[in-house]
């Protein structure tokens, strides 16, 4: 019997390991010019104040779901849906109250069968789903995990609300994650997580839920809508991303000019910027996509991965920080090392895939 060919020891915990992403965008473009058209605003304003020139969004009849089916299609299609035995997806905006959309998401996708489940952290949701998915492929509950990032905010935006409308568009990004080492590329973690729900009314759908329930006649229109305190969350939002930043570096022992790209949530280019010069980034560090699809939530950090990998930006072996922040309040971050992928389809370039 020849010698055994020696190789890294097997490590007795498993780490997700990225093998498989893609996004995608619905077709129906909203340019700042169509938002000025029907509301009080401005081509100027909304590009100085968040950057963002166009978003995305579902047309009537679509849900989350056909968002997150396409997006997983795409995800799954550099390794297949027997790579996967649960699927998570990450949405603030899920098909319905009850049940969850990731069973149904799960079965579009011919994964019937496998574990699924959503998971409810508005736009930190893909940070707190890559650390839930990394849990099970850790814990060996899972040997593959679809992890999707879906949101459709057009459903629950008032159409005629100028603070809200102009920020956020509709989207899905998904990764899948499969069982190896630490040490290989791909590999993600360590993880920082956070909440503090002393602030749950910054963002808010005030109605729907079992404190408020949504009474015909009786529940005020606007509560059945998307609020945030702008401002507030502006400032918590730089100093929370900031600050889990930087602890996810200190776990790993490294420091910000480690790191080769920065892919945090995609709220606001200010936002972004201001987060990075805060670490001492450079701001071309910084994977942007927000100008293009605006504000999409839990998707937005795997939609700029998809977008930024399209573009051929990122090189096996690159260091990323993910960060994001959202309603909860939460925050989260985590580190990525990039790995050899196909180049995904580009997210707003329609496929097969414009058809369910
Ligand atoms: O994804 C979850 C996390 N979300 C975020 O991180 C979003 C954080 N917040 C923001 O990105 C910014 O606060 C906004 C983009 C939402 C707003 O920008 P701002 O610079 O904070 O503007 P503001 O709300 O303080 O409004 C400034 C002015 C006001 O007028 P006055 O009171 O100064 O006369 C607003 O009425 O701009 C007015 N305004 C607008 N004007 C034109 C507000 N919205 C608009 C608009 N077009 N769409």
């Amino acid at each position: 019997m020849p010698p055994a060919v020696p190789g890294p020891p097997a490590p007795a915990v498993p780490a997700a390991v990225l093998c498989g992403l893609g996004g995608w965008v619905p077709p129906q473009v909203v340019t700042n010019d169509d938002l000025a058209r029907r509301l009080d605003t401005d081509d100027t304003w909304i590009r100085t104040r968040t950057g963002i020139r166009r978003r995305h969004v579902i047309g009537p009849g679509q849900a989350t779901s056909d968002l997150a089916v396409r997006a997983g299609r795409r995800a799954l299609a550099s390794c297949g849906p027997s790579a996967v035995d649960a699927v998570v997806v990450a949405t603030t905006t899920p098909d319905r109250t009850c049940p969850a959309t990731a069973p149904l998401v799960a079965a579009r996708l011919g994964l019937a069968g496998a574990a699924a489940f959503d998971v409810a952290a508005v736009c930190t949701g893909f940070v707190y789903g890559l650390a839930a998915a990394a849990g099970l492929i850790a814990s060996q509950v899972a040997r593959g995990v679809l992890l999707i990032g879906a949101d459709a905010y057009s459903t629950i935006v008032d159409p005629l609300d100028r603070a809200h409308a102009i920020i956020f568009g509709d989207g899905a990004g998904a990764v899948v994650l499969r069982a190896g080492h630490p040490d290989e590329p791909g590999a993600v973690g360590p993880f920082d997580l956070g909440s503090d729900g002393t602030h749950e009314d910054m963002i808010m759908v005030a109605a729907g839920g079992s404190r408020h329930r949504a009474t015909p006649g009786r529940t005020a229109p606007a509560d059945l809508y998307f609020a945030m305190r702008g401002k507030e969350v502006y400032r918590h939002a730089v100093t929370r991303m900031a600050a889990s930043a930087r602890t996810v570096l200190a776990q790993a022992g490294c420091k910000a000019g480690d790191i080769d790209h920065f892919a945090p949530h995609q709220a606001n280019l200010r936002i972004l910027h201001s987060v990075a010069d805060d670490l001492g980034l450079p701001r071309e560090r910084c994977l942007t996509h927000v100008e293009s699809v605006g504000n999409t939530g839990a998707a937005s950090i795997p939609l700029a991965l998809a977008d930024a990998a399209a573009r051929r930006t990122l090189t096996p072996g690159d260091r990323l920080l993910l960060t994001a922040f959202g309603g909860g309040l939460t925050w989260g971050s985590g580190l990525l090392t990039w790995p050899t992928l196909p180049a995904p389809v580009p997210p707003h370039e329609q496929g097969e895939e414009s058809t369910p």
